[in-house]
């Protein structure tokens, strides 16, 4: 009787990765080791440090290298985003963050829109009741939130920033619910704002804070800030000494991971209160 064990090759656990230049540290890898741990799943997620002129390279043998998907980040996401086949959330986003294959192909999305909108219906879903929303900041992490929000349905954005061309050329792309302002503004649009998002890095550590009253929000406004480090920045905790709800930029870190994990192994995980604690840890300690 033939030892079929030694004729059926080894099945290999299925593994992603982080692609960035330089590699950075990441709290992906402690996020999806826990959820591969807690749901019981043989695999693995690593980091692969890969310069600009590699990139296409490793794309092209991402599969050969055992990947069965991974995550893209600083400086490589528009690269992804035109060496993949895009869905409509990274094509609005203009830059990929997450990749996967599909019947051999290469598809890629931006997870940071459902990250963003995940995390606001977690923590105070009645933001969908508002009408108009204040958005700061007009980068990268900007246009997420706006599709984000447009895709939801929200009638109007005013989109602020400090430089107002940026906010023209934005909102330009995403049509008439957008309307682009000068930061000067921001004071008479807050009282009508049931939503206000800082995407901007004002309130990160080492920048200058955000300069608003959120006392001028009406008392059912929702206020989310993007930025992560310090965990609870000056607007969140102002925002929330006025009793407003908040959602912040761990909330949004953490849920938009969930999608990546579920396309590459099979399980949509949950961002639960054990996880965000890990990665709290983390950020405190370093
Ligand atoms: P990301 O892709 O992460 O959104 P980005 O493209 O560098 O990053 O955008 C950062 C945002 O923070 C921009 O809206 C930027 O405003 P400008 O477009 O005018 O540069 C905003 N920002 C950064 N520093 C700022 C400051 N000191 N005051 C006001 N806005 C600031």
């Amino acid at each position: 009787m033939p030892d079929l064990t030694l004729m059926t090759p080894a099945k290999i656990p299925p593994a992603a990765c982080l692609i960035g230049w330089p590699a950075a540290h990441s709290r992906s890898p402690l996020i999806h080791h826990y959820w591969l741990r807690t749901l019981g799943i043989e695999g693995g997620y690593v980091i692969e440090a890969v310069p600009p002129d590699e990139f296409k390279g490793f794309l092209f043998r991402l599969s050969l290298r055992g990947f069965v998907g991974a995550n893209v980040t600083i400086p490589h996401k528009e690269r992804a985003l035109a060496l993949s086949k895009p869905d409509a959330r990274a094509r609005a986003v203009g830059a990929a963050n997450t990749l996967w294959f599909e019947n051999g192909e290469l598809c890629s999305t931006n997870t940071d829109v459902e990250g963003f909108i995940n995390n606001l219906d977690a923590c105070a879903d009645e933001w969908e009741r508002c009408d108009e929303a204040l958005v700061l900041g007009a980068g990268g992490a900007s246009r997420a939130v706006l599709f984000g929000l447009l895709e939801r349905g929200i009638k109007r954005v005013h989109l602020a920033n400090r430089t107002v061309d940026r906010a023209r050329a934005l909102a330009a792309q995403f049509g008439a619910r957008v309307s682009p302002v000068a930061l000067s503004a921001v004071g008479e649009l807050l009282p009508r704002a049931g939503l206000l998002v800082n995407t901007t890095s004002l309130g990160m550590k080492g920048k200058p804070p955000l300069e608003i009253d959120v006392a001028m929000l009406p008392s059912h406004a929702v206020v989310a800030d993007l930025v992560y480090v310090p965990l609870d920045t000056p607007l969140l905790a102002a925002s929330r000494a006025h009793g407003l709800k908040t959602a912040d930029g761990l909330g949004m870190l953490l849920h938009q991971a969930v999608r990546g994990f579920e396309l590459w192994f099979g399980r949509r995980p949950e961002v639960t209160t054990e996880l965000r604690a890990l990665v709290e840890a983390d950020l405190t300690n370093t």
